[in-house]
């Protein structure tokens, strides 16, 4: 009898363990499954207003049009699914975008972990008050008009480019280079 009422003590405690954790670990995957989700929303936005500007008038009419737009409408996005969502690098264009010391360790941290297929992993960090994804953005071969080496990048874009960005640290890079980083952070 004593043995059975152990039993069932032992059933009901370990019941009371696993079910916060299991909920937990749900609650988690499903964070990811809205970070991926609104990341996706931003990246291909992005890309469909750039190249919107890019076909109107070039580099030209994008860059000025990327400075006026690009950090605002990331914001917005992460408003509107409210969450605080960031495009942040080690080298930035944009020194708004530019990575804190502990994002600095997360961005290596992803760089070096890239895999043998070249895919870049994500990474999460949870703190009392909430929970935050940090998702790659690698590079492709359109991105390189505007951020590859020197002799990628077209005289007049280069103009436009120290013209309104004096202090770019945003070219350089090759294909499948880790460029940046969304980061999207929910209050718990
Ligand atoms: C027409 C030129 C152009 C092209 C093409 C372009 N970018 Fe950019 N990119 C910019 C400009 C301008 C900024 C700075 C925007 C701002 O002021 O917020 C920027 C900023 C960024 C940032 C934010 C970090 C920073 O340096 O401020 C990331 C990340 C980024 N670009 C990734 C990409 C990727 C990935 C591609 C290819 C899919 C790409 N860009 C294509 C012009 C371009």
């Amino acid at each position: 009898m004593i043995r059975l009422l152990f039993s069932v003590l032992k059933l009901v405690f370990g019941l009371l363990v696993l079910i916060p954790l299991w909920h937990c670990q749900k609650e988690k995957s499903n964070y990811e499954e809205i970070a991926i989700s609104i990341t996706n929303e931003a990246k291909s936005n992005l890309v469909k207003k750039l190249t919107a500007a890019m076909a109107e008038g070039g580099t030209k009419q994008a860059i000025p049009f990327c400075k006026l737009n690009a950090v605002g409408f990331t914001n917005q996005l992460g408003q509107k699914h409210k969450v605080e969502l960031r495009r942040i690098t080690s080298k930035p264009r944009n020194i708004s975008n530019s990575l804190s010391p502990e994002e600095e360790k997360i961005f290596l941290e992803i760089e070096k972990l890239k895999t043998n297929e070249g895919v870049f992993p994500h990474q999460t960090r949870t703190s009392d008050d909430s929970v935050t994804f940090y998702i790659p953005i690698p590079v492709m071969g359109f991105c390189l008009q505007c951020h590859g080496n020197s002799n990628e990048i077209q005289k007049e874009t280069k103009q436009i480019l120290n013209q309104e960005y004096p202090n770019d640290k945003a070219i350089g890079y090759k294909v499948g280079e880790l460029r940046g980083l969304f980061s999207v952070k929910f209050p718990k």
